[in-house]
Formats: C-alpha cells, structure tokens, sequence
C-alpha cells in the first residue's frame, strides 16, 4: 500500500516484508507442501527475548486463584452457544455473565503465555507465503486487512477482540488509521495503551464485553470495522452484527477473519465429533458458526458481502499450526525441566500441559478441510 511510504511511515520490518509480499505473489505459482521439517527451522519466535522475559515474569507471580480460574475457565468450551440447555446446566441461568468471567480469566493467563511464542498476537494467521514465518504471514495478513477495507490516513476503523494492541499499532503505522481496539479483559487493554502511547500512536483502546450491547460508539463513526478470530465467541451474531451496522458509516467495510466449520465436517461423524472435541478448547473457541451462518448474519444487519474465501494457500494453514505447535512443544520441555529444577514455580507445568494439548487434533482437522481459523469475509455497508 502506498500511504504508509506516502507518510513516511514504516509498519513492522516493512522492507522485508516488501520481500515476503513479492514471495507472495510467486508463492501462488509455485507447487504447494512445505514439509513441518522444512519449516521446524523458522524458530517462532525470533529476537523477542524482552516480551518473552516480561510474560514469564507476570507468570510467576500469578496467584493460585489465577491459575485455578485459568483452568475452571476451560468449561466454555465444552460448551456451545447453539445449545443453550447446556449452557444453563453447566454455568446457570446467569451464563452470558459467567462465560464473560470465565473469558477474562482465560485471556489474562493466555495472552502471557501465547507471548512466550510467536503469537502475541493471539492468532494463527492465513498461511499467506510459503517462504515466511508466522509472525511475517500475520503482518502480511494485517496488511491485507487495511488493503481490503481501503483505509486512508486519519480515517477511523473499529477492532474487535483487540487483544493487546499489536495488529492495531501495525494498522496505524500501515494505513495512518486510527484505531479504536475493544477488549473484555482489562490486562490486555492495559498493554494495549502502554505500547501504542510509547509508540506516538493515537489509537484509542476501551474494556467492553461484545456480549453486552450496545457497543459504546455513536452511529455512523468508523470508516471501517475489522476482527481476527473473536467472533466465536459471541452469544448473538446478528445482534453484534446489527450493532457494527450502526457504528460504521455507509460505505464502510468490515474484514472478518475466523474460525468456522467447514462443509466436509460432519457432527454425526465419530472421528470429526471427537476432533471438534479437542480443538476447540485449544483455539479457545464457543460457538462454531459455519461460513454460511457468518454470511446470513451479516445480510440480516444490512451488509453486503463481497468476498468470502479461505484466506489461506490452497485453503491450508496447517504448516503453520505445526510451527506453533513445534515451538510451544519444544517450549513445554524447557520449562518442565526448569519446574524440576525449582527455577519456575509449579504452576508453570499445570499452564504449559494444558496449553500443549491436542495441537495435532488442529493440524489434522485442517488437514481434512473439516474447519479452519482462516476464514475471511469481506463485508460492506451499503452506501447511503
Ligand atoms: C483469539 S483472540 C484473537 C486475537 C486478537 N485479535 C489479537 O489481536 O491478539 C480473541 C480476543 O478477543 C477478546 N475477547 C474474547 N471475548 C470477548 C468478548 N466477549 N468481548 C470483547 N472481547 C473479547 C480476547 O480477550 C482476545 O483478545
């Protein structure tokens, strides 16, 4: 995109990146299959030793009320939205607000330990080029973002699930938008508006649950909406949806990126039943809206969907799941031996076996084309 240079801006490693989006391009001539040993030497995590030594410090110091509500917290995603009977005999009738505590001691824990990876972001991107590494697909995926909902500098664009503030500083610093992020979980905001401030950057970040409506913002004031990966859990698609219809102005797009069941999954299928299982406490996921489901939703609020496609190659993030996957693995292993020996306290076992549960189960369903966190929709406010 050009405004970013037309600024004089630069967004994260922009001339590398400028590489790794011409690899793009080539990447959607080139044969397909990456192998998981090919990519096992793209260490997740290059260089990041500071955010590395500032997750472990905060986790150490977790209380054992954090580390237990971290764990009952799991009991979500058991559960699904789409069946409400379990949901009020699991956590009462009260459950939008018990799935609302359960999420902000989840994520107070999890986005400390995806920051022990590559994932301070908390997402697996689109696999996006062959050549790159997951955090490279990520700020190529954000770049795609500002691309598609054609942002222009000084224009206002809503993110959802904003986690802490990363792809919002990217955006900026790419499209010289500004952003306002939404999060439940004050922890992440808190970050989210230490690293913008210390960056010069204007962006604006509010704690709300997206399950309370309506969203705090007046009618018609972003240029633009984008999400990654929260929609699963939100109670009511279309009421959300309708409530994004009133904040952003005509014309405006939304960019959605997220998980959803693919046609091939068949809950009557043992195997598929029990993969579903498995990995949606892993991708942290409630609901599991279906393509179909995301695109009736957003008709129903007023929009008009351009574009709907896997955003990864061939439709396959896989070999970037056995990245992460590899790398938290191999993290797992350091720190057991550290507990061992008393460098860590024990608490750091109980989170790193929970966290490292069932990566396989992900590779696999993406592998059968049965679901995907890579699903985009491209969505657009009809002009007034
Ligand atoms: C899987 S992460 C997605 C990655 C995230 N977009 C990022 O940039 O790191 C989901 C994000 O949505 C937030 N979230 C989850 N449920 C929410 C809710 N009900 N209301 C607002 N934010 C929510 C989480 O705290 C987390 O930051």
């Amino acid at each position: 995109m050009s405004t970013a240079t037309a600024l004089g801006r630069s967004s994260e490693s922009s001339s590398s990146l400028d590489d790794v989006a011409r690899a793009k391009v080539q990447a959607q001539s080139t044969p397909p299959a990456r192998t998981t040993k090919e990519l096992k030497h793209k260490t997740a995590a290059p260089k990041r030793y500071k955010t590395v030594w500032a997750a472990l410090r905060y986790l150490r110091h977790l209380t054992p009320q954090q580390v237990d509500d971290f764990m009952a917290s799991y009991v979500i995603y058991n559960l699904d939205w789409s069946d409400e009977g379990a949901m009020v005999a699991a956590l009462g009738e009260n459950y939008q607000q018990r799935v609302g505590e359960c999420l902000r001691a989840y994520y107070g824990v999890l986005n400390h330990l995806c920051a022990l990876g590559d994932v301070e972001k908390m997402y697996i991107p689109p696999w996006m080029s062959r050549g790159a590494s997951v955090r490279e697909n990520q700020l190529l995926y954000e770049r795609s973002i500002a691309d598609d909902l054609r942002l222009q500098p000084g224009q206002r664009v809503l993110d959802l699930g904003c986690g802490r503030g990363r792809v919002a500083a990217h955006m900026a610093r790419y499209s010289g938008a500004l952003v306002t992020g939404l999060n439940i979980d004050p922890n992440q905001i808190g970050q989210a508006r230490a690293f913008n401030q210390q960056r010069g950057l204007s962006n604006s970040f509010v704690v709300q649950d997206f399950n309370s409506l309506p969203l705090p913002f007046d009618d018609a004031s972003f240029d633009g909406f984008y999400q990654i990966q929260a929609l699963s859990l939100c109670k009511d698609l279309p009421a959300l949806f309708a409530e994004i219809f009133r904040v952003v102005k005509p014309g405006a797009r939304l960019s959605l990126l997220d998980w959803v069941s693919l046609p091939a999954y068949d809950a009557g299928n043992a195997e598929h039943a029990e993969l579903m299982r498995r990995v949606k406490p892993l991708i942290g996921a409630v609901g599991t809206p279906t393509p179909a489901s995301l695109e009736q939703a957003l008709r129903q609020a007023g929009f008009e969907v351009e574009r709907s496609d896997n955003a990864s190659i061939d439709g396959l993030q896989a070999p970037l799941i056995e990245t992460v996957d590899f790398y938290f693995r191999s993290m797992r292993q350091l720190i057991l031996a550290l507990v061992k020996m008393h460098a860590l306290p024990p608490h750091f076992k109980t989170l790193i076996n929970r966290l490292c549960l069932d990566g396989e189960a992900f590779v696999k369903m993406d592998n059968m084309r049965l679901a995907t966190t890579s699903y985009r929709i491209i969505a657009r406010k009809p002009a007034a």
